[in-house]
């Protein structure tokens, strides 16, 4: 059986969605939306994939067995909800909605609807990313004994849509869009979640009212100590994950360079870059949907992710060392 799914979003993301899942063969691809048509038309060339400009409409004329959602951060909860509600299987963009309470509307309607979803953090299905969790698994470097996350770019540059810099349909700035990325990557390579932070950011950016940077103290599970640095403003592009353990070493450059040390200076590991991440990310909900596989993404997990964040604006906010409510949860194979 091939799985008819449609894309909701047509954005700056959208095209890595449609060439993730068009190499899958087991889906097909029928229909694109997007409030503006042009774009819509553009990614979805009308002859291979219907356009419309209401997704609503879109899902009720098609019926597709999924949905991908591509759009703005406040928009999640209600197009998950609709779809849902419609008997789509749900492939959500990272971050899963822009607060917990709509983690938990999405949960439920999923449940209720008897619908399978998962949430795209792309970080899990990242080479890199990969080589290094089995090599964290493994053992072979001894115990692990800090993490240094440091992701630095402009954040406010002139083509980033406006959204992205309103806390209201954002849910934040540089923390909630990539700084979700790195608490993604820190918590699935080690396989533990992270329990406290405390967080510092600043607001100088030239657009909106969303924070450019945050330095983060975080701790995990085992009470391992955890930074997290990132600034938007302008300035050297930096993406890289430090983890540091009593026997060596892993740094991980973007999501495809993996350098390791054990005992002198860095060498870059022979990596198998494989299949694009989009399409390892589609063969997972392939595996979701078809055998009902928890994904490596499950809600659970992405809603997890969320609460860090969360933690982050409150810890700032209040000065203090905040508890992420409920980090425990996050469990089973994203883990
Ligand atoms: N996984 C990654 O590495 C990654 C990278 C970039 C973006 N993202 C995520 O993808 C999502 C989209 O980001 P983007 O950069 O593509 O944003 P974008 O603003 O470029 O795209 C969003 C699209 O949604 C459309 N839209 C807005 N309201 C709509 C509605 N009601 N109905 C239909 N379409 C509507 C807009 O016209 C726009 O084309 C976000 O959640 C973002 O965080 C993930």
């Amino acid at each position: 059986m091939r799985y008819r799914t449609a894309v909701i979003g047509a954005g700056r993301i959208a095209d890595s969605h449609i060439r993730g899942i068009q190499a899958i063969p087991d889906f097909a691809l029928v229909a694109i939306a997007d409030v503006n048509e042009e774009r819509a038309r553009e990614l979805g060339q009308p002859d291979q994939l219907r356009c419309y400009t209401d997704y609503r409409e879109m899902i009720r004329k098609e019926k597709p067995d999924a949905a991908i959602i591509a759009l703005p951060h406040y928009l999640h909860r209600e197009a998950a909800i609709f779809c849902a509600e419609h008997g789509c299987h749900l492939m959500i963009e990272k971050p899963m909605a822009i607060g917990l309470n709509e983690c938990d509307e999405i949960i439920d309607a999923v449940r209720r609807c008897g619908v399978k979803a998962m949430v795209g953090h792309t970080q899990h299905y990242m080479a890199a990313n990969r080589a290094a969790r089995e090599l964290v698994r493994s053992g072979a470097l001894g115990t692990l004994v800090m993490i240094n996350d440091t992701r630095h770019g402009n954040y406010f540059a002139a083509d980033r849509p406006d959204w992205f810099f309103r806390k209201a349909l954002a849910g934040g700035g540089r923390m909630m869009n990539l700084g979700s990325h790195s608490v993604d990557r820190i918590q699935w390579i080690t396989g533990r979640p992270i329990c406290k932070v405390k967080a510092s950011l600043t607001f100088y950016g030239n657009r909106g009212d969303v924070e450019g940077s945050g330095l983060v103290y975080a701790e995990n599970a085992d009470g391992v100590p955890i930074t997290i640095s990132q600034s938007g403003y302008i300035g050297a592009p930096r993406n890289e994950l430090e983890l540091i353990f009593t026997g060596g070493m892993i740094r991980i450059e973007g999501g495809n360079k993996l350098s390791v040390s054990r005992g002198g200076n860095y060498e870059q590991a022979d990596i198998e870059a494989g299949e694009s991440s989009f399409a390892r990310q589609y063969g997972d909900f392939l595996e979701m949907i078809r055998s009902g596989r928890e994904p490596e993404c499950s809600l659970d997990y992405a809603r997890g992710v969320i609460a860090v964040v969360e933690s982050m604006y409150r810890s700032h906010e209040c000065g203090r060392i905040i508890e992420v409510p409920q980090a425990g949860r996050i469990s089973g194979n994203a883990l």
